[in-house]
């Protein structure tokens, strides 16, 4: 197949800035598409910076301005990997360009600048897609497929956690470099915005769409000295948050996340429970899904670990031979690569804005009944 160039112009070089650029060098080693991407430009606000990413990742040029990069021509695709304060307007004015756009979760600060992107993107027509990257962790992507083939049969409980400790030293500072996570201006929200919104993402995609929610937050930390001021600034962000949600098939659920659980680094976890069947997950031994069937002869009935990677496992023909497990960073390439597949189909990938901007509206209603103390529905279109 005659092979045609993506050229994609990255915003950001940190965490994801990496994450990413190691999925676009990687994905055509390993998925055979049409399309191949092309490391055009990288942007950043500091120049000897942002220049040392380019050489380090083969980027071809860099920019200092991310309206100068989405000016360009020979940028096909701009992927938004800076903090979530400065999506909406790289995204609105990359849609305005007629460039595709592949945008870091959370969409936004909030459900009402998610509508904003969904509309700028839907009226220019553009392809795009939102890194919630681990629905392509290939044994969620299983629990997927299980759950849509009616295996556990009707769902009764969705169980989701994810658990930190990086903010409990007092003498963190809000905002920069690293630490805009703790500062509400740049982040819009704490835990909820931040850890929630892949719980969500993956169980409104698992389990559908949810109703209303109730919740609490917490904030320990009252007060922190700003990076930007150098003063003692008050803290907007929620440290800590719980909540309980009822969906749509009519499941119960229950969801928290903090930065303050001594001992967790990045603990997420889901267990969904079904009247046949029961499914676990648990991003530290991501390539098991724990698998618990009633139908079983009790004799042999229990618990499985299910080690998901067979070939006919999702996204696992691609790599290794079975028992060989990929990690983290496949994930992304998993997204590009099928990204890139749905290119010379014109269609977006999911999650797209429109698909994110749900759990938008989750996280907004969690946090006003945290405010409220009071069940809040989930706002629709
Ligand atoms: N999908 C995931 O699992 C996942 C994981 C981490 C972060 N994220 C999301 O990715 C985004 C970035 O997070 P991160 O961890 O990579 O942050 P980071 O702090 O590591 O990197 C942010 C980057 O943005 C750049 N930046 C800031 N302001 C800029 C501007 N005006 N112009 C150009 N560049 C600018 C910084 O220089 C830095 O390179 C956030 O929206 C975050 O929520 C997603």
């Amino acid at each position: 197949m005659a092979k045609k160039k993506l050229n994609v112009g990255m915003i950001g070089y940190g965490f994801m800035g990496r994450a990413h650029s190691n999925a676009f060098r990687k994905v055509s080693n390993f998925f055979d598409n049409e399309y191949v991407p092309v490391l055009k430009a990288a942007c950043a606000r500091d120049a000897e910076k942002v220049k040392a990413f380019a050489d380090t990742w083969g980027y071809e040029s860099t920019e200092t301005d991310w309206r100068k990069l989405i000016e360009r021509k020979d940028i096909d695709a701009v992927d938004i990997c800076v903090p979530n304060n400065l999506h909406k307007d790289i995204a609105i004015a990359a849609a305005n360009a007629g460039k595709m756009i592949l945008c870091e979760k959370p969409l936004s600060m909030n459900a009402a600048e998610g509508e904003e992107m969904c509309q700028a993107v839907e009226k220019a027509g553009v392809l795009n897609t939102v890194w919630y990257n681990y629905r392509r962790v290939p044994a969620v992507t299983l629990a997927k497929k299980l759950i849509d083939e009616g295996r556990l049969g009707k769902i009764f409980h969705y169980r989701a956690v994810f658990l930190q400790d990086w903010t409990i030293s007092a003498d963190l500072p809000q905002g920069g470099a690293g630490l805009w996570r703790l500062d509400a201006a740049a982040a819009g929200s704490g835990v909820t915005g931040d850890l929630l919104a892949h719980c969500i993402d993956t169980a409104i995609w698992l389990n559908g769409g949810v109703d209303d929610v109730t919740a609490m937050t917490e904030t320990f930390i009252k007060e922190r000295t700003h990076t930007a001021t150098g003063k003692v600034q008050a803290v907007g962000i929620d440290d800590a948050c719980a909540f309980l949600a009822r969906f749509k098939n009519g499941s119960l659920a229950t969801f928290e996340s903090t930065r303050y659980a001594r001992g967790h680094k990045a603990l997420y976890t889901f267990e969904i429970n079904g009247e046949h069947a029961s499914i676990q997950w648990d991003l530290h031994d991501l390539h098991r899904l724990n698998w618990f069937d009633h139908r079983d002869e009790s004799i042999v009935r229990g618990w499985r670990s299910v080690h998901v990677t067979d070939g006919d496992m999702p996204y696992m023909g691609h790599w290794w031979v079975p028992g060989l497990q990929i990690g983290y960073e496949h994930s992304f390439v998993h997204q590009v690569a099928d990204f890139l597949a749905n290119v010379p189909k014109g269609e977006s990938t999911a999650p797209t804005f429109r698909d994110a901007l749900e759990t938008q509206r989750v996280c907004d209603a969690v946090l006003g009944s945290a405010k409220s103390g009071k069940w809040e529905k989930v706002g629709g279109a």
